[in-house]
C-alpha cells in the first residue's frame, strides 16, 4: 500500500482490538513499524481478543479517558491514529453519555496527551458520513451542513473539531477522514446495532432471512476495509492535508436492494423480507446517503479500488473461516 513508509516508525492505533484499528495495527506491524495499541476493550463494540491474535505490537488494555495511562503511551509516537470510539447510532441515543465519553471525551483526553508528549506527531482521525444528516443534496461533499440527526454524529463532530482546533491553534498535524459504511474481516457480527452491512453479512452466512426497513430503495455508498486503510495511510503522509476533513466514500451508491442482491449472490442465495421502519430508527434515518471522495483523490490520489462484489468476497470467505469468533 505504501511500500515500507512506515518501517521503523513509532505508531500508536486507538482502538486496536476492534474493526480498523486492528486491521490498520496489522497491516503497519506487517510492514516493519513499532506499533503500540491502545483499547479498553468496551463492552458491545468491536473489540475482540481474536483480533490481537498474531499482532506484533505493544498491547495496552487502557481507557483513553485515564491521562495518567495515556501520557507515557503517547511520548515520542510518530503516527497516531485514532480509530477508538462508539459506532452504534442507536445505542448512542439509548445511552448518550457512554458515547460523550467514548467519541468526544476520549478524543479530547488523546490530544492533550499528544500535545505534551508528541506534538509533532501526524495524527489521522475516524469520523463519519453521519456528521451530515440528511442530506440537502447529493453526493455529500464536505462544504454539506454539519446537522446530525443523532448523538453519535454530534460528538463525532465534536471530536473532528477538537482535532482541526488542535491543528489551528498548537500547529498540531490533525486531519480528520469521514468514513462511510464501512466493511470487511474483523468486524463485529455479534449485534445489529453497529450498522446494518455486517449483520446482513451474518444473517446471510446463517441462512436467515434479512429485514429491509421501508422498501431497500435507499442508497448508500460502501467501502471495503482495505480501501480505507489505504486513504489513512496516504493520508498520514501528505502534509498537504493537515488541518483538513476529507470524505471516504464508496465506488458508487447502491440501493440496499442491489447490495443485498449482490451479497445473496456472493453467500450463494438468501431470502429478505420488506418491513416498515421501526420508529425509533426511522427518527435517526438518513435516507439516501452517498458521499463524493474526490477531494481526497486530488489531495493525495486515492480512490477505492475494491468493488463491492469482490469486498464481500473476501468477507465472506473470511467468517467462513471464523464466523464463531465474530458472533
Ligand atoms: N465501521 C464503520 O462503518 C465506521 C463508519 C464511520 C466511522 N467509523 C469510525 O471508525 C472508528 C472505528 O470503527 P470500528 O468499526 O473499528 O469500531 P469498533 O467498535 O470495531 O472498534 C472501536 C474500538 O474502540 C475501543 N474503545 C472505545 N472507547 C474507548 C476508550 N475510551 N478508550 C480506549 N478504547 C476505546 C473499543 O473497545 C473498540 O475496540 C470509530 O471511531 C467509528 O466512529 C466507523
Amino acid at each position: 500500500m505504501t511500500a515500507g513508509a512506515f518501517r521503523g516508525r513509532r505508531v500508536l492505533v486507538t482502538g486496536g482490538a476492534g474493526f480498523l484499528g486492528s486491521s490498520m495495527a496489522h497491516h503497519l506491524s506487517a510492514e516493519g513499524a513499532q506499533v503500540t495499541v491502545i483499547d479498553a476493550m468496551v463492552k458491545d463494540t468491536g473489540a475482540n481478543p481474536f483480533n490481537l491474535e498474531g499482532l506484533k505490537a505493544d498491547i495496552h488494555r487502557k481507557d483513553l479517558r485515564d491521562r495518567e495511562a495515556i501520557g507515557p503511551l503517547v511520548k515520542g509516537q510518530d503516527f497516531v491514529f485514532h480509530f477508538a470510539g462508539q459506532v452504534s447510532h442507536s445505542d448512542s441515543m439509548r445511552d448518550p453519555f457512554q458515547d460523550l465519553g467514548a467519541n468526544a471525551e476520549a478524543s479530547l483526553a488523546l490530544l492533550e496527551a499528544c500535545r505534551r508528549g508528541c506534538p509533532e506527531a501526524r495524527i489521522l482521525f475516524s469520523a463519519t458520513r453521519q456528521q451530515y444528516g440528511r442530506p440537502r443534496y447529493l453526493p455529500l461533499d464536505e462544504a454539506h451542513p454539519q446537522e446530525a440527526v443523532d448523538i453519535n454524529g454530534i460528538h463525532k463532530r465534536a471530536a473532528e473539531d477538537y482535532h482541526l482546533l488542535y491543528h489551528r491553534v498548537y500547529g498540531m498535524r490533525c486531519t480528520s477522514l469521514r468514513l462511510t459504511n464501512t466493511y470487511g474481516p474483523r468486524q463485529l457480527l455479534a449485534h445489529p446495532r453497529q450498522g446494518f452491512v455486517p449483520w446482513f453479512v451474518r444473517l446471510a452466512m446463517e441462512g436467515k432471512p434479512l429485514q429491509l426497513f421501508g422498501g431497500g430503495e435507499q442508497r448508500r455508498d460502501f467501502s471495503y476495509v482495505d480501501d480505507v486503510l489505504e486513504a489513512f495511510l496516504r493520508t498520514a503522509l501528505n502534509d498537504a492535508t493537515l488541518g483538513e476533513a476529507y470524505n471516504v466514500g464508496g465506488e458508487r451508491p447502491y440501493s440496499l436492494n442491489e447490495f443485498v442482491r449482490v451479497l445473496f449472490e456472493v453467500v450463494g442465495g438468501g431470502t429478505s423480507t420488506v418491513v416498515p421502519f421501526p420508529p425509533e430508527k426511522k427518527s435517526i434515518d438518513i435516507g439516501d446517503a452517498y458521499c463524493t471522495a474526490d477531494k481526497l483523490a486530488r489531495a493525495v490520489g486515492w480512490a477505492p479500488k475494491v468493488p463491492l462484489k469482490e469486498g464481500l468476497e473476501r468477507t465472506v470467505a473470511f467468517y467462513r473461516k471464523h464466523l464463531e469468533r465474530y458472533t
